[in-house]
C-alpha cells in the first residue's frame, strides 16, 4: 500500500485510541498531523505525539483526515471537514454531524463496504451503538432479511468521552471512600456525592436510562440514532426499529440485547452458521461475551442466541463490543485501508 499523509483531529477518549489502532495495524503513514483544540505534547503507549493547535491551520498535502472531535456547530468537523476537503483531503468523521446527509456515505465496511467508494470527499462513521447492532445482525440480515428489531443497549461511561470514563472512576472513589468504615445495612441511606462524570445524574453504582435528549415520542437522540442510522446503512426504511439506551458504570465496551425477527422463516442452526461466519463477528454458543472481555478486541462478540418460546421465528442475541475500538476509531481506519487497498 502507497504510503499517506494522515490528520487525526481531537485527542480524547477516540483520538487516542485512533493513534493506537493507526501503528497497531502498520497504517502506511507517510506524514502525521494531530490537532485538538489545544496544542501540547502527548504520550501514547510510549509514543510522543506532537499536537497542534487546530485554529488558524493550513492542511495542505493532507490525503486521509480522521476527525475524532466533538460534534455540534463548536466542533471540529463542523469548523474544519470542509477546509480539509478543499484541500484535497477525504475526510473520515466520527460524530454525527453529517451521518444522515444526503449524499455522505455512513459506512460499517462488513456490512455496506461499496458506499465507501461513493464519497464526495466525506464518509461518516455511524454512532458506536449502531455500528455493533448491524455488524451483529448484518450476516442475518443479507441472509434471511429482518422484519424488525428491538434493542436495549447498556453503554459504556466512555461513550460520552475521555471525561465522562474518569468521572465514574471519581464517582466510585468517592463513594467508597465515604463507606469505608460502613456496614452494608447502614449503605441504604443515599449519600450525597459531587457528581464527576458530566452526566445528569450519578453513574457510579446507577444506571441512567437515558442517552442524548428526549426527542420525538418520548425516544432519545441515542436512540433515534440506532433507528435512522441502520436503516440509512442497510439501505432498508422497511425494518421495523425500536431501542432503549441506557448508561451503565462499565469504563469501555456497550451491551446490546437484541430481538430480532428475520423475514423468512429461519432455524435456529441456520442463525448459528450465520453467526459463525459473519465477517466482524465472533460467536460464542457457549460462554458469555462481557465487556470486560471485548476491551482492546476488535470483533463485536455474540452469544445468548435463543429463540422466543411464544413467538414464531423470533429469536435474542446479546452482542458486546469495544466502542473506542470497533464503536469508532477502527471502523474508522478500516474505511481508511478499504480507500487505500483501491487506489
Ligand atoms: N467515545 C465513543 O465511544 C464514541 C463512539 C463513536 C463516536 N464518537 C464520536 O467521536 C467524537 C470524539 O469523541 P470522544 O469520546 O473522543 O470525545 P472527547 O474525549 O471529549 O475528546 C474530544 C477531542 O476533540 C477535540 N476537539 C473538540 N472540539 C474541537 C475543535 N473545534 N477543533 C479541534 N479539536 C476539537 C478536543 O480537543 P482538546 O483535547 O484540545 O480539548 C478533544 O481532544 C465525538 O464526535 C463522538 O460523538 C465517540
Amino acid at each position: 500500500m502507497k504510503s499517506v499523509n494522515v490528520a487525526v483531529i481531537g485527542v480524547g477518549a477516540v483520538g487516542v485510541e485512533m493513534l493506537q489502532i493507526l501503528k497497531q495495524r502498520n497504517f502506511p503513514i507517510n506524514r502525521l498531523r494531530v490537532f485538538a483544540r489545544h496544542g501540547r505534547q502527548i504520550a501514547v503507549n510510549d509514543c510522543s505525539y506532537n499536537v497542534e493547535a487546530i485554529e488558524g491551520q493550513e492542511f495542505d498535502g493532507i490525503d486521509i483526515a480522521l476527525f475524532a472531535g466533538t460534534e455540534g456547530e463548536k466542533g471540529a468537523s463542523s469548523l474544519y471537514a470542509q477546509k480539509f476537503i478543499e484541500k484535497g483531503a477525504i475526510v473520515i468523521d466520527n460524530g454525527a454531524d453529517f451521518r444522515l446527509k444526503e449524499g455522505v456515505p455512513l459506512v460499517v465496511p462488513e456490512v455496506n463496504e461499496a458506499k465507501i467508494y461513493e464519497h464526495k470527499g466525506l464518509i461518516a462513521n455511524p454512532n458506536c451503538t449502531t455500528i455493533q447492532a448491524v455488524v451483529a445482525l448484518g450476516g442475518i440480515y443479507k441472509q434471511f432479511g429482518l422484519e424488525k428489531f428491538i434493542l436495549t443497549s447498556f453503554q459504556a461511561t466512555s461513550g460520552a468521552g475521555k471525561r465522562a470514563a474518569q468521572g465514574l472512576w471519581e464517582e466510585t472513589k468517592s463513594v467508597v471512600e465515604t463507606n469505608q468504615n460502613v456496614e452494608y445495612d447502614h449503605l441504604k441511606k443515599r449519600i450525597e456525592i459531587a457528581l464527576e462524570s458530566g452526566f445528569s445524574h450519578q453513574i457510579a453504582f446507577n444506571i441512567i436510562p437515558q442517552i442524548g435528549s428526549i426527542g420525538e415520542e418520548g425516544y432519545t437522540t441515542e436512540e433515534w440514532k440506532v433507528i435512522r442510522e441502520t436503516h440509512k446503512i442497510m439501505d432498508n426504511h422497511s425494518i421495523r426499529i425500536t431501542a432503549t439506551c441506557a448508561r451503565v458504570p462499565v469504563f469501555t465496551s456497550h451491551s446490546e440485547a437484541i430481538y430480532f425477527k428475520p423475514h423468512k422463516k429461519t432455524a435456529f442452526s441456520e442463525l448459528e452458521e450465520v453467526l459463525q461466519h459473519t465477517k466482524g463477528v465472533k460467536y460464542f454458543p457457549h460462554a458469555l461475551p462481557l465487556p470486560l472481555d471485548s476491551e482492546g478486541t476488535d470483533e463485536v462478540f455474540v452469544g445468548r442466541l435463543r429463540r422466543d418460546p411464544h413467538e414464531e421465528n423470533s429469536f435474542w442475541l446479546w452482542c458486546v463490543a469495544d466502542n473506542l475500538r470497533k464503536g469508532a476509531a477502527l471502523n474508522a481506519v478500516q474505511i481508511a485501508e478499504h480507500l487505500l487497498a483501491k487506489q
